[in-house]
C-alpha cells in the first residue's frame, strides 16, 4: 500500500472519528448558555472582582474534587451550570468579570457567559441596606447583572434581528437568585415574618428580568426556585432548638424554614405562569431544586449519601461542622475524608456530588415543569 493510500485511510479513520466524538456535542440543543445568580451558579465573577482572594471560599480546599485549586465556585467542584454545558456539549460558562479583570478584552462569550456573583440578591443592595439588612460579599444584585448583560450584547450581534437569533438560541439560566436577600437577613437574626415581606419583591425583580429579556429575544429560560433552606447546616445551626417539633423527623430539617422556602417557590411559580400567558411562544421552565434536594434527604443511602447529612463537609466544628469563626477555607476548618458522601460542603453550599444529583434530577428526571424534554424540543 503506497504512503498516499496510507494516509488517505488514516483520514478516512480520523473523519470517522470526528464525526463520531465532535458531531453529537455540536449538535446540541443550544448553542450558548447565559447565566445569572448567586453563588449556586457563580464559576469565578466574585473571585475575579477580588485580586487579593480576601474570602473564604477562594481558599482550598475549595474546588479540590474537580478543578484541584479554588476558581471561585462555592463548592469542592463542579456546579449546576458546569453540569448542564457538559450535558448540551457545551464548554463551562466563562464568567463575564474574567475579561474585565485581564486584558482579555476579545474574550469569546459566543458559547457562553456568566454573569452571576457569589453573594448577589435580586433586591439592590441600597434597598436591602435601607431595611437595615447587610448585604454579603457584593453589592452586584440582578439589575446589575442585567445592565452588564445589556453592555456585552453588541459583541455578540449588533442588529435586533440578529439578537434574536443570538439569544433564541440560547438556553438562559435564571438563578437560583433571592435565596441570599432571605439569607442575609435570616442568618443575622432578622424575624421570618419582616423577611417574609421580601417574597413578593424578589418574585417581582425576578420577574421584570424575565421579561426584559424576553424583549431582547430571549427564546427558553430555566427559572430555579430556592433550596430547602431549614436542612441547610448554616440554618440548623443559627436556629437550633431543643424543641423536637420544630424539626421533620424523616429529614433532620427546620420546618418552619423550608415551609419558607416553598412560599417563595409558590410564588415564584405563579409569577412564571402569568409570564408565560403574555408570552406564549417563549419555554419557561421552572426547575425545582427544591424537590430535587430533598430526595437526597429523604433517601440519603440510595444517593451514596453515607456521611450525615446534617453536618457540613468542611467547617469548623459544632453539632453541624458549621462554625462562623472557622468557616470552610479559613484556618481552624477542615473538610471531610470524600466529599461524595456529603450532601452539603460548607453549610451554605454543595458538594459537586449534590449539584450531579440536582441536574441530573432537572435534566433527566421530573423535577422540572413543565417537564424537560421541552428543553431541547425548541426548533433551534
Ligand atoms: C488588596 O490588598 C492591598 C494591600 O492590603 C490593598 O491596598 C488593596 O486595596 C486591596 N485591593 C482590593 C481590591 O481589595
Ligand atoms: C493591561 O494592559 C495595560 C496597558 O497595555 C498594561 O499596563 C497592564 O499591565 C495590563 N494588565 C494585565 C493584567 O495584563
Ligand atoms: C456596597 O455599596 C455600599 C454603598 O452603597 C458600600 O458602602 C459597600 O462597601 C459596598 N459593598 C461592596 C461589597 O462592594
Ligand atoms: C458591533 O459593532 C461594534 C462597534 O462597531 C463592533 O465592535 C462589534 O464587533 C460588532 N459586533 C458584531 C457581532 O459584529
Ligand atoms: C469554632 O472555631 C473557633 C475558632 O477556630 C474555635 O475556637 C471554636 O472552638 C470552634 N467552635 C466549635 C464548636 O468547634
Ligand atoms: C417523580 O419521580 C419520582 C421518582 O421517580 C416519583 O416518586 C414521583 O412521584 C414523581 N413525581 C411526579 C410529579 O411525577
Amino acid at each position: 500500500m503506497s504512503s498516499m493510500g496510507w494516509s488517505f485511510q488514516a483520514y478516512l479513520m480520523n473523519l470517522i472519528l470526528v464525526s463520531v466524538i465532535i458531531i453529537p456535542l455540536v449538535l446540541g440543543c443550544y448553542n450558548s448558555i447565559i447565566g445569572f445568580g448567586d453563588s449556586i451558579t457563580d464559576t469565578g465573577n466574585l473571585y475575579n472582582s477580588d485580586p487579593n482572594r480576601s474570602l473564604n471560599f477562594f481558599h482550598p480546599p475549595y474546588g479540590e474534587t474537580y478543578f484541584h485549586h479554588p476558581t471561585g465556585r462555592c463548592s469542592d467542584g463542579r456546579l449546576v451550570i458546569d453540569f448542564i454545558a457538559e450535558f448540551l456539549g457545551l464548554p463551562l460558562v466563562p464568567p463575564y468579570l474574567e475579561s474585565q479583570s485581564s486584558n482579555q478584552s476579545v474574550q469569546n462569550f459566543e458559547a457562553g457567559v456568566n454573569f452571576a456573583v457569589a453573594g448577589a440578591t435580586a433586591l439592590d443592595a441600597a434597598f436591602l441596606e435601607e431595611m437595615g439588612d447587610s448585604v454579603s460579599c457584593t453589592n452586584d444584585s440582578l439589575s446589575i447583572q442585567l445592565e452588564w448583560f445589556k453592555q456585552m450584547l453588541p459583541s455578540l450581534c449588533n442588529t435586533s434581528s440578529d439578537c434574536n437569533k443570538v439569544l433564541s438560541t440560547s438556553l438562559i439560566l435564571m438563578g437560583e437568585i433571592g435565596g441570599n436577600d432571605y439569607n442575609d437577613a435570616l442568618l443575622a437574626g432578622k424575624s421570618i415574618e419582616k423577611v417574609q415581606a421580601y417574597v413578593p419583591l424578589v418574585i417581582e425583580t425576578i420577574a421584570s428580568t424575565i421579561n426584559e429579556l424576553i424583549e431582547l429575544g430571549a427564546a427558553t429560560l430555566l427559572v430555579p426556585g430556592n433550596f430547602p433552606i431549614g436542612c441547610l447546616p448554616a440554618y440548623l445551626t443559627t436556629y437550633e432548638s431543643s424543641d423536637k417539633n420544630q424539626y421533620d423527623p424523616s429529614t433532620g430539617c427546620l420546618n418552619w424554614l423550608n415551609k419558607f422556602s416553598g412560599y417563595h417557590n409558590d410564588q415564584l411559580q405563579l409569577a412564571l405562569s402569568r409570564i408565560r400567558r403574555l408570552h406564549p411562544q417563549v419555554t419557561i421552565i421552572y426547575a425545582d431544586y427544591y424537590n430535587a434536594m430533598l430526595q437526597l434527604y429523604q433517601s440519603p443511602d440510595q444517593f451514596g449519601f453515607i456521611g450525615e447529612t446534617s453536618k457540613a463537609c468542611c467547617g469548623g466544628g459544632g453539632p453541624y461542622n458549621y462554625n462562623t469563626s472557622a468557616l470552610c477555607g479559613d484556618a481552624g476548618a477542615s473538610a471531610c475524608e470524600n466529599p461524595a458522601q456529603f450532601i452539603s460542603w460548607d453549610g451554605l453550599h454543595s458538594t459537586e456530588a449534590t449539584y450531579r444529583w440536582i441536574t441530573k434530577a432537572i435534566l433527566q428526571g421530573n423535577y422540572t415543569v413543565p417537564r424537560v424534554s421541552t428543553l431541547c424540543d425548541s426548533p433551534v
